[in-house]
This record gives structure tokens, C-alpha cells and sequence, in this order.
């Protein structure tokens, strides 16, 4: 277990620190080896209460409590906060950023010394503990650093190690996926509504029809190509429902969406 024995850290305890430290709780770490420093007081008072965490305001303090920081405030904050803690961070620690856009190369550029820095994208699911994250390691992190970062988001759902130049992809795909997701399951229930369906039933019934078919995917391990083609009946509904979407071009619609995705991500951390 990676994370065996070390204490953690969140400069920031906004949405995703709390998910990423509810997560933790639940994997079995104790609240006592969890650290999070936040400017806001009330915040803090909050995620006390909740989580039975260690709370500070002071963020050096906190940086010099524990093995692993995770940097988890709004990217532009990021820099100043960057610049403060650099003093109290050391290399036998796992420095980690969810801040996006924000290159391993410009953190390690704040930090003193060699600093095993790692860069995470995750996505909101996370608050759910289904989360989609994908980390970079940086040059001077190593497998221990990799480990425990995926063991951190494997936390809060599924975590891979990607190349840092795939990380504006993952955005583009992951990142940003929960807003594909969203507007295609309005879609749905527009249509099922449209055709008499209460909108309290088709939300229910495609929402889970979703769920479904993602853990076919992940737990069976097939082509989607296959398991679309084990639902498909010659002359059946299916095939009929397949044509519409193929007549509106769907596949290259969402590849678009990833590639434009992917490009702003590029502009908005170039
Ligand atoms: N939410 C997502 O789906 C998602 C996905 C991928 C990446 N991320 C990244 O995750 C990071 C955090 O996102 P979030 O949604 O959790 O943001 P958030 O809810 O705004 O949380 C950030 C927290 O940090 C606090 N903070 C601000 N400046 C600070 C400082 N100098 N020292 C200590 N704490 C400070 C904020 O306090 P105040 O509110 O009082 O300013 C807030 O409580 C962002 O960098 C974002 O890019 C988020």
C-alpha cells in the first residue's frame, strides 16, 4: 500500500479536496494522518466537523507536516501560494497538482531543489468517488511518487499514469467528459419526453442505462463495437436507433468535441 505510514496534505479544501480526502477516509486511511490548509476559516470549521481532519490556515505549516502535498486551489492562485510554500518543501516528499494547466516544468520552476512533482487531471466525478484521473510525473519524480499519486486519485475512482504531453487530451476527453455526458443524456430525455415519457422516468431510466453500459465496458473488458453489436437484433429497434445517430454523423461530432477540447486546453496552458 503506497500510502502506508504517510501523512497527506491539501493546500486548498475547496470541492476536490473534500472529495479526494472523503475518498481517502473511505479506503481506510485515519482522518489523524490527513492535513488541509485553506484561507477560509469557515471552510475549514467545515471539513473539521465533517471529516475529523487536521485543519490549519497556515499552508507552510501543513507543507512541513506531511509526505505528500497536494496542491488543490483555483489554477490562478496557484503561482502565489507556489512561491510561499517553496521554502518549506522538501525532495523526500510527493509534491501533486491538480491545478490545471499548470505544467509540472512551471511548478518544479517555484519549488527548491529536485522536487518529485506529479500533475493530475482529474474530473468531477470525484465527488462521487467515480472519478476518471490521469497523472503526469514530472522529471525528477519517480515510480514511489507515481505510485502514490495513483493510489491518492484510485481514491476517489479510477486513476492511469499518462505522458505529460497526453495531458491536454485527457482533458479534452475526461476532463471535460462529464459535460459530453450531461448533454447527451439531456438529449435523451428531450426525446423520450417528447414522445409522452414522464422526464422524472426517462432521466431515471437513461442515467442508469449509462452507468450500465460504462461498467460493461470497464468489466468486460470487450471492443464497445462488440457489446453495441450484441444489442443489435437484424431489423430490430436498435439498428433503427443506430441509423438515426449515424445519419447526424455522431462518432465524428465526438471526436471533434475531444480534438476542440484538446486544443483549448493547449491555448489556455500555452
Ligand atoms: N472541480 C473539478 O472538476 C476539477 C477538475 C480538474 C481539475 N481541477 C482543479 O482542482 C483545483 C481545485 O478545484 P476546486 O473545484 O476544488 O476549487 P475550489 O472549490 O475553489 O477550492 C479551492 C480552495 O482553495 C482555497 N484557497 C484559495 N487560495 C488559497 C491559498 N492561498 N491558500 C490556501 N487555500 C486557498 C479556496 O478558498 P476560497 O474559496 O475562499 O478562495 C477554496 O476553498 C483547481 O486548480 C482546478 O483547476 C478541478
Amino acid at each position: 500500500m503506497p500510502l502506508k505510514g504517510l501523512k497527506i496534505g491539501f493546500l486548498g479544501g475547496g470541492a476536490m479536496g473534500e472529495a479526494l480526502l472523503t475518498g481517502l477516509i473511505r479506503t481506510g486511511l485515519a482522518s489523524s494522518v490527513l492535513y488541509v490548509s485553506d484561507i477560509s476559516a469557515s471552510r475549514l470549521d467545515y471539513l473539521k466537523q465533517k471529516l475529523g481532519v487536521n485543519t490549519t490556515p497556515d499552508n507552510i505549516y501543513m507543507v512541513k507536516e506531511v509526505d505528500i502535498v497536494i496542491l488543490a486551489v483555483k489554477p490562478q492562485s496557484a503561482a502565489a501560494v507556489l512561491k510561499k510554500i517553496a521554502v518549506a518543501v522538501r525532495p523526500g516528499q510527493t509534491f501533486i497538482s491538480i491545478a490545471a494547466g499548470i505544467t509540472t516544468g512551471l511548478i518544479e520552476s517555484y519549488l527548491e531543489g529536485h522536487i518529485p512533482v506529479i500533475r493530475v487531471m482529474p474530473n468531477t466525478p470525484c465527488l462521487v468517488g467515480e472519478g476518471a484521473s490521469a497523472v503526469s510525473a514530472g522529471k525528477y519524480a519517480g515510480e514511489e511518487s507515481v505510485a502514490r499519486a495513483l493510489a491518492v486519485f484510485a481514491a476517489a475512482g479510477k486513476a492511469v499514469e499518462v505522458p505529460e504531453s497526453l495531458l491536454d487530451c485527457v482533458t479534452g476527453l475526461s476532463g471535460s467528459g462529464p459535460a459530453y455526458m450531461y448533454m447527451i443524456l439531456e438529449g435523451f430525455i428531450d426525446g423520450a419526453v417528447r414522445l409522452g415519457l414522464p422526464r422524472q422516468v426517462a432521466r431515471e431510466l437513461i442515467a442508469q442505462t449509462m452507468l450500465g453500459a460504462a461498467r460493461m465496458v470497464l468489466e468486460s473488458d470487450e471492443h464497445p463495437g462488440k457489446l453495441k453489436d450484441m444489442v443489435t437484433t437484424p431489423g430490430g429497434t436498435t439498428i433503427a436507433g443506430l441509423f438515426a445517430l449515424e445519419e447526424g454523423a455522431l462518432r465524428s461530432l465526438l471526436m471533434k468535441a475531444v480534438a476542440a477540447a484538446t486544443q483549448r486546453s493547449r491555448e489556455l496552458s500555452g
